[in-house]
C-alpha cells in the first residue's frame, strides 16, 4: 500500500505530541477505575495499551483524550494540562462513533472542516484516505449500510485525514478479519512514519502489541503493570525470534500479575513499576532510532 503526499500535508509541519498522565486517577461517579497511575509517552513513540477486559484501557484513552476529567493527578499534552478534547488528539473508538447521519466522505471530511481546509479540497482528501482504507466506491454510502469492519475503516479514514500529532486508537482493528486487519496495521504505520505522530493503541492481541508497538504498557485493575520494549518493532519477520517470544511470554505472565523478568532478577514488584515511566529512548533506542532501524 502506498501513501501519496496530499498538498496541505506538505503545508502542514507538525511535531509528534508529548503524552504524560502524573499520578492520574480515574473513574466514573461511585466507580473508581483507576489510580495514581503514571505514563510517558515520548513524541513520535507508539505505545499500546494492553489489558483484560474491563481493566481500563477505554477509561484511560478517554483521560488522554479530555473525554473523561481525571479525579486526581494531571495528564499533560506538550506539558500543558489537558482539560477537554482538541483536533490535535483525534480518537479511534472501540464503538464506532460515526455520525449516522452523514456518508461515509462527509464523515471523513468532519476533521478537513475544522482545519478549515477548503471545501474543494476537503472531497478530494476524503476520497483519498477512503481509497486508502480499501473503501473507494463507498463514500456515499450512509454507516449503516456498511459493516463494522467497514465502519471501522471509515473512523480510521476520518482519523488520519486530520492529521493529529496524537493518535488515541482504542481496539481500531478489532473487527477486521485477519488480511483486514495487516493491510490496516501497514497503513497505519506508514502514516506514522511519514508524519510526526504520537501513537498510543489499545489492543487485546499480543502478536499486534508486540508487531505494531514501540513499547506495550501491561494495564492491571489499579493501574500499569509494567512497560515492555518491544525486541523488533514493526518487523513482520520478527514475529518468530526468540527475543519476540520472550516478550510475548513476559506480557501474558504480566497480565496474570506474575513478571518472570523481575523472579528471575530479584527485582519485585517495585522495581518493574518504574519502567512505566520511562522513555522509550531508554529500553529501545528510541521509536524514531526503530524507524530508521527497520524501515
Ligand atoms: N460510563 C461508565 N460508567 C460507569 N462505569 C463505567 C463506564 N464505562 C466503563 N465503566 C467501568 O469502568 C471499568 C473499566 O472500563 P473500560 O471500558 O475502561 O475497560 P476496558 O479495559 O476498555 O475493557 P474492554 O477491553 O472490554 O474494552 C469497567 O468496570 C466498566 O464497567
Ligand atoms: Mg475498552
Amino acid at each position: 500500500m502506498t501513501i501519496t503526499t496530499l498538498e496541505t500535508a506538505a503545508a502542514q509541519p507538525q511535531a509528534a505530541m508529548e503524552l504524560r498522565a502524573a499520578g492520574v486517577s480515574l473513574g466514573y461517579p461511585g466507580r473508581p477505575v483507576l489510580t495514581g497511575l503514571d505514563l510517558h509517552v515520548t513524541p513520535g513513540e507508539i505505545l499500546v495499551i494492553f489489558g483484560h477486559s474491563g481493566c481500563g484501557k477505554s477509561t484511560l484513552l478517554r483521560g488522554l483524550a479530555g473525554l473523561l476529567p481525571v479525579t486526581g493527578g494531571q495528564i499533560l499534552a506538550d506539558g500543558t494540562p489537558v482539560t477537554g478534547t482538541s483536533p490535535d488528539r483525534a480518537v479511534v473508538f472501540q464503538d464506532d462513533a460515526l455520525l449516522p447521519w452523514r456518508c461515509a466522505r462527509s464523515n471523513v471530511e468532519l476533521p478537513l472542516a475544522i482545519r478549515r481546509v477548503p471545501r474543494s479540497q476537503r472531497r478530494k482528501q476524503a476520497a483519498h484516505w477512503l481509497a486508502q482504507v480499501g473503501l473507494a466506491g463507498q463514500e456515499d454510502r450512509l454507516p449503516r449500510e456498511l459493516s463494522g469492519g467497514m465502519r471501522q475503516r471509515v473512523q480510521l479514514a476520518r482519523t488520519l485525514a486530520g492529521q493529529p500529532r496524537a493518535v488515541l486508537m482504542d481496539e481500531p482493528f478489532g473487527s477486521l478479519d485477519a488480511q483486514t486487519r495487516a493491510a490496516m496495521q501497514r497503513l497505519l504505520i506508514e502514516v506514522w512514519r511519514s508524519t510526526p505522530t504520537t501513537v498510543v493503541f489499545v489492543t487485546h492481541d499480543v502478536d499486534e502489541a508486540l508487531f505494531v508497538g514501540d513499547r506495550v504498557a501491561v494495564l492491571r485493575p489499579g493501574g500499569i503493570e509494567a512497560a515492555v520494549p518491544v525486541p523488533h518493532p514493526r518487523q513482520a519477520k520478527a514475529a518468530r525470534a526468540p527475543e519476540t517470544a520472550a516478550a510475548r511470554a513476559r506480557l501474558l505472565a504480566l497480565l496474570q500479575g506474575q513478571d518472570p523478568a523481575a523472579t528471575a532478577s530479584g527485582n519485585g514488584a517495585a522495581g518493574h513499576q518504574g519502567l512505566a515511566t520511562l522513555p522509550a529512548s531508554a529500553t529501545d533506542g528510541g521509536p524514531r532510532a526503530a524507524v530508521t532501524n527497520n524501515g
